[in-house]
């Protein structure tokens, strides 16, 4: 419906923003300390078959869906999904979890991201110079904990703005550009990271152990673990995360891709970037780096209240060990890479809801971005306010991994079985670079809504026990907070269809 024609400047643009798009906060801050609590080397033998048989399936679907939907001008999920199965309108609804999450996830996002920014200030003020650890972590318990509430909510609504204003810009002006320099200079600050991280040696600059050790322990296999319910869970959660699958913006890039572009050789080019960034990169900076100087036991005691807490409390502390200069280095550098991780992946976030508001409501561009901008002050707001009461990580759970989940099942068995897959095969392979292997045809049929249905279910008692259990007033609040949002995204999306109803019926 939308009249604008908007669309991607190169197909190597394309590619960095997808891969942007998926490479985020969750590579280098969620999947280590995912992998030690899950035992290490044990993690990465489910990691890698739900990513062959649940990420890059969904990735080929999504992209598919996305490009289908945007030949009939339709750029958010809600009518993207809508138009594989035009008859039924249940899947409209559907639809709106691929707004609603990105909403929610945006809105910690952005908390996040803006505590990269400041620290990257830090790290060239120095700081951090001459703290002990413990007051390297006091200084971000003091930042969370808004002892000085000026600097936090500062950053954090500088980041906003920034944000909002390069959604502005639009896809090739703004999203893309961001991507062609934020994706090589985080590859350049991440191979300097990891350089360091892996040629750690024991009785230099302060170290105990070689980074080596941290590397092995990441990467030897326990197998006494490998059938433990949990730990495929977890591996199948960070698939979701990473690759940003279950989440509807992937659909909304692959919307503005042209019809006869191929999509099976970009969603594997993007895709794969992302498992290089995370499971090379992400394996051999903070791990390493943390394991060099506080030994296995320590670090694993800390990934144990979350793991945010390795990232900013504990890296600075040791990157203070190589001397200011190196110090300031590697702090731009890590938290510069933290920044451009996440500022790819929050605009990432702005489209599809933009493209809702263009496509439905007529927007223009600007005032969808700010109205975007808007509504992530919003909600962000109670988790910047109390972070430490629960609400940032309650957003975390039902926006960032439980809505996943359920989209991408409901999302799968469209595609595969109401669409069928003779023709989403065809959508798939259409214009594709690449041939397929075939196995995938009866994977995405079969095995992947398996897997997705299996891990819905698996989780269901976790849901459960979350909703049973008493929860402060705070995370009630924000529960309904939440829930508020997806019956108004829900409404808004009944508005669109009774007025996409009568232009059809005006058109007769
Ligand atoms: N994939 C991103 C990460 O790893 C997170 C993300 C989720 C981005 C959803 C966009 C949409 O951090």
């Amino acid at each position: 419906m939308s009249s604008k024609a908007e669309s991607w400047g190169s197909r190597m643009g394309l590619i960095l923003a997808m891969a942007g798009n998926a490479v985020g906060l969750g590579n280098f801050l969620r999947f280590p300390v995912q992998a030690i609590q899950n035992g290490g080397g044990a993690f990465m033998i489910p990691y890698l078959v739900c990513f062959l048989l649940m990420g890059i399936p969904l990735l080929w679907v999504e992209w598919a869906t996305g490009r289908f939907g945007g030949r009939f001008g339709n750029h958010s999920t809600p009518f993207i999904l809508h138009e594989l199965d035009p008859k039924r309108s249940v899947w409209k609804y559907i639809g709106v979890f691929g707004i609603f999450t990105n909403i929610a996830v945006a809105a910690y996002y952005c908390y996040l991201e803006s505590w990269t920014l400041s620290y990257v200030w830090h790290s060239i003020q120095g700081t951090f110079l001459g703290q002990s650890a413990e007051q390297v972590a006091g200084f971000f318990g003091a930042y969370v904990g808004l002892d000085s509430p000026i600097e936090p909510i500062g950053f954090w609504l500088v980041c906003l703005v920034l944000n909002t204003w390069i959604l502005s810009r639009g896809l090739s002006g703004g999203v893309e550009k961001v991507a062609k320099i934020g994706m090589p200079l985080l590859l350049i600050f991440g191979a300097f990271l990891a350089f360091k991280g892996v040629t750690l040696k024991s009785g230099e600059e302060g170290a105990i152990f070689d980074g080596l050790v941290g590397l092995n322990f990441l990467w030897t296999p326990d197998l006494s673990t490998i059938w433990s319910a949990k730990i495929w869970l977890a591996a199948a959660g960070q698939i979701f995360f990473t690759l940003s699958v279950g989440m509807g913006s992937i659909q909304c890039y692959a919307s503005y891709v042209k019809k006869k572009d191929d999509i099976a050789l970009n969603a594997m080019s993007a895709g794969w970037m992302n498992e290089f960034v995370e499971v090379v990169l992400g394996s051999s900076i903070l791990i390493p780096i943390a394991i060099g100087y506080l030994g296995v036991d320590q670090v694993v005691e800390l990934t144990k209240n979350g793991g945010l807490g390795l990232g900013f409390k504990t890296l600075p502390y040791l990157f203070t060990q190589w001397g200011p200069l190196l110090a300031a280095m590697a702090g731009v550098a890590w938290f510069g890479l933290l920044f451009f991780a996440g500022i790819t992946s929050s605009l990432a976030m702005g489209t599809p809801v933009m493209a809702f508001l263009q496509d439905e409501f007529g927007w223009k561009r600007g005032p969808s971005a700010w109205m975007f901008g808007l509504v992530i002050l919003v909600l962000g707001l109670p988790t910047v306010l109390y972070f430490n009461e629960g609400v940032f990580d309650e957003y975390d759970y039902w926006a960032g991994t439980v809505s996943l989940v359920v989209f991408a099942l409901v999302e799968v068995i469209l595609f595969a079985w109401v669409f069928g897959m003779e023709k989403g095969w065809n959508e798939i392979n259409d214009g594709a670079d690449i041939r397929i292997p075939r196995v995938y045809r009866f994977i995405i049929k079969y095995v992947t809504p398996v897997i997705l249905g299996a891990v819905f279910f698996g989780s269901l008692p976790e849901i459960y026990s979350k909703l049973t259990s008493p929860v402060n007033g705070y995370v009630a609040a924000a529960r309904f907070l939440l829930l508020g949002l997806f019956l108004g995204i829900s409404l808004l999306v009944y508005k669109a269809y009774k007025k996409r109803l009568l232009f059809t019926k005006q058109k007769a």
